[in-house]
């Protein structure tokens, strides 16, 4: 049996290609690499690798996070610049004894010395959305209320392989304009992402800052040890999490993803609409949108025409 779950529609065109490897007995750290590798080498998402947003000052800095939940190994890199595939540089350092999470010249000195792809990140695309946004928003950007950041679409993805081996991997280059050396929860095990085979893997997309007060990835994988199935446990942390952080203070737009040990998918969200891509081996690629409706998430399928629309877009 496997399965896997990405977020966003922007992640279908490799879950197809992941999907087409577990179905040949890939593993899901395979899958998973695959599946990302996608999203970081297109240029049309401005959330994740080439063509990603740059931070305040013009730089793209990007996070990615691997746990494998068969042998616990973790790696994440955290504020690098000009690694092409970030989350190949957290799938080695997942391999190493020590030093698994690395941040800034250090992980890029890491990269080089083992041979990893350098590129530059920004694009043109990228640079003109900066300067439009330095103009529109010129006083506002020296206040730092928060109200400047869009919240970043993580690339995340979890994948059960046939040997039931479950793993996650997320990419992203977080906030547009964003402090540079910040850090969302996107790096962060338990935050961004958490896996462990015997139950199941989950991870998020949306505000790090809030995703991260809630440990909301651990959270979700902890309910399934507690005998929910993935999309019960999204919806519980989901509205545990919503509820604790609106009792203290404003809270932003967060989703999140799971899949647990038998392959069933799950996804929760506190916004209007929140798109994710699942396939398994009794379901081709198919794209959902997850909404939140008086606190509860409800799943459909997305149309064609939803899809169509969404690439334009981002064209
Ligand atoms: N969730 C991605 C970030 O906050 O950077």
């Amino acid at each position: 049996m496997w399965a896997i779950i990405g977020t966003w529609a922007m992640v279908k065109n490799g879950i197809e290609k992941a999907n087409n490897l577990l179905k040949e007995g890939a593993s899901s750290k395979e899958a998973i690499k695959i599946a990302i590798n996608d999203v970081e080498d297109n240029p049309y998402f401005k959330s994740v690798g080439y063509g990603g947003l740059p931070n305040k000052n013009m730089e793209v800095e990007l996070d990615a996070g691997f746990m494998d939940g068969d042998t616990f190994d973790i790696g994440a890199v955290m504020a690098v610049k000009n690694i092409k595939n970030p989350i190949d540089l957290a799938i080695k350092l997942s391999k190493e004894n020590y030093n698994n999470i690395l941040a800034g010249i250090g992980a890029e000195a890491y990269a080089d010395q083992n041979g990893f792809e350098r590129c530059n990140m920004l694009t043109d695309r990228a640079k003109d959305k900066y300067f439009a946004r330095l103009k529109e928003d010129r006083a506002k950007l020296s206040a730092y209320d928060g109200s400047d950041y869009d919240a970043a679409d993580t690339v995340c993805v979890c994948a059960l392989d046939d040997s039931n081996n479950i793993s996650v991997g997320t990419s992203t280059s977080g906030l547009f304009m964003k402090h540079p050396g910040r850090v969302g929860d996107s790096p962060l095990v338990g935050s961004g992402f958490y896996a462990n085979s015997e139950y199941g893997a989950c991870a998020a997309t949306g505000m790090g800052e809030d995703l991260m007060r809630h440990l909301i990835s651990y959270e979700v994988v902890r309910n399934m040890k507690d005998g929910l199935n993935a999309q019960e446990a999204c919806q519980k942390a989901m509205e545990e999490i919503d509820k604790k952080l609106k009792a203290k203070r404003e809270i932003s737009d967060l989703s999140i993803i799971a899949i647990d040990k038998n392959g069933n998918m799950g996804a929760a969200t506190n916004t209007k609409e929140f798109s994710f891509v699942y396939a398994s081996e009794k379901e081709s690629p198919t794209i959902y949108l997850a909404k939140n409706i008086e606190g509860m998430t409800t799943i459909e399928k997305a149309s064609e025409k939803w899809f169509e629309e969404y690439m334009s877009t981002r064209r």
